[in-house]
């Protein structure tokens, strides 16, 4: 979905278009740190932001969230363009800064007062929406300790409730795990899976397997671009060239299963990798593009043929990120 704007989706309405980025390029002085990103982020979507230092999230996180503008290029929130009125799109959007600057002589309830009042809350809503929020990220307790006297999580979950103070459709966090203990960063995945629900979700981090658990889809960025987009899934199957499949069935020495699998089209190769108590386990090496787990399962079921065991490689996202992004920047060697 990445890339130039006539490949951008059109949508039913059911599943609108709720963040749209269409060539947007940011520069400061010489530098450019955005170059020409476009994309769209569905109603629904909990979407992962990859990339290594310097790539552009935090850039491209604060342009969604209104912090500061594009040098060029377009930013639609729910339908609306940004340029046109910011104050009023920014409303849709909540935002978790990289460094959250909490008033830390503030309580909780006064600063999430604060944070209402500044979204625009009405009056007559304000003391819901708080006490609403306070449960959702689990400070009921701490709310009225000051902010800078709470540990590191919780001063998170302060900002995550900062965040949601608008009720916003969509947030934008970034990297909202990072520094948190084990505890605390499965306390705010799961939290974020649950504002997942109702919302559109942005979030940056340098954790790949936080991708892999929270997030539906993911989106690869280096120097300023959008390398890859799609799940996990997706970008491994455009990446490999074959797939290797590690299959265990009967005794297959006399040759029936070896001649049934050289029938199936897309298996180029078929190695026996042992043979052991009535089990053998056959190595096969197919073709990039080829469906075939179902085909395998389907075959073996017909042909009432045993499969103890159908194991289908795939690219790791670390892999991936290493193929994308490493190999994009092969280390400088000396000569
Ligand atoms: N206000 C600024 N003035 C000048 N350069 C900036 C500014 N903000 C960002 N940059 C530069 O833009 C590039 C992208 O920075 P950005 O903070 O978006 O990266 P990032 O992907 O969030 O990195 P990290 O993983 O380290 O958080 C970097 O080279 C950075 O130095
Ligand atoms: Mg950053």
């Amino acid at each position: 979905m990445s890339g130039s704007p006539e490949k951008l989706k059109t949508l039913p309405p059911e599943n609108p278009v709720l963040v749209r980025l269409e060539n947007v390029t940011k520069s400061f002085g010489s530098f450019q740190a955005l170059d020409q990103v476009s994309l769209e982020i569905l109603k629904g979507d909990i979407v992962g932001l990859l990339g290594p230092n310097g790539a552009g999230k935090t850039t491209a996180m604060r342009i969604l969230s209104g912090y500061f503008p594009p040098t060029s290029g377009k930013v639609w929130i729910a339908g609306q363009d940004m340029s046109g009125q910011p104050e009023k799109v920014k409303k849709h959007v909540g935002y978790l800064p990289e460094t959250v600057h909490l008033y830390g002589d503030m309580s909780v309830m006064e600063f999430l007062d604060f944070a209402v009042k500044v979204k625009g809350v009405p009056a007559a809503e304000r003391s819901k929406r708080i006490e609403e929020i306070l449960f959702q990220c689990g400070i009921w307790e701490v709310r009225r300790r000051l902010i800078g006297q709470l540990s590191k999580g919780y001063k998170q979950r302060v900002g995550f409730a900062q965040a949601l103070a608008g009720d916003p459709e969509v947030l934008v966090l970034d990297e909202p795990t990072t520094g948190l203990d084990p505890e605390q960063i499965h306390k705010i995945r799961m939290l974020i899976r649950e504002l997942g629900r109702t919302r559109t979700v942005l979030i940056s981090t340098h954790i790949l397997p936080e991708v892999s658990m929270v997030c539906d889809r993911v989106l690869i960025m280096n120097e300023g671009r959008v390398l890859a987009d799609g799940s996990v899934e997706e970008l491994a199957a455009g990446l490999v060239e074959r797939q290797e499949v590690l299959l265990t069935t009967g005794d297959s020495t006399d040759g029936e299963i070896l001649k049934m699998l050289e029938r199936v089209t897309g298996i180029d190769q078929i190695h026996i990798q042992s043979t052991k108590a009535g089990k053998t386990t056959l190595k096969l090496v197919v073709s990039a593009g080829a469906e075939i787990g179902p085909v395998l399962t389907r075959l073996f079921v017909e042909k009432n043929i045993p499969l103890y065991e159908l194991r289908i490689s795939r690219l790791s996202l670390e892999e991936i990120f290493l193929r994308l992004v490493v190999q994009e920047n092969p280390p400088a060697v000396a000569l």
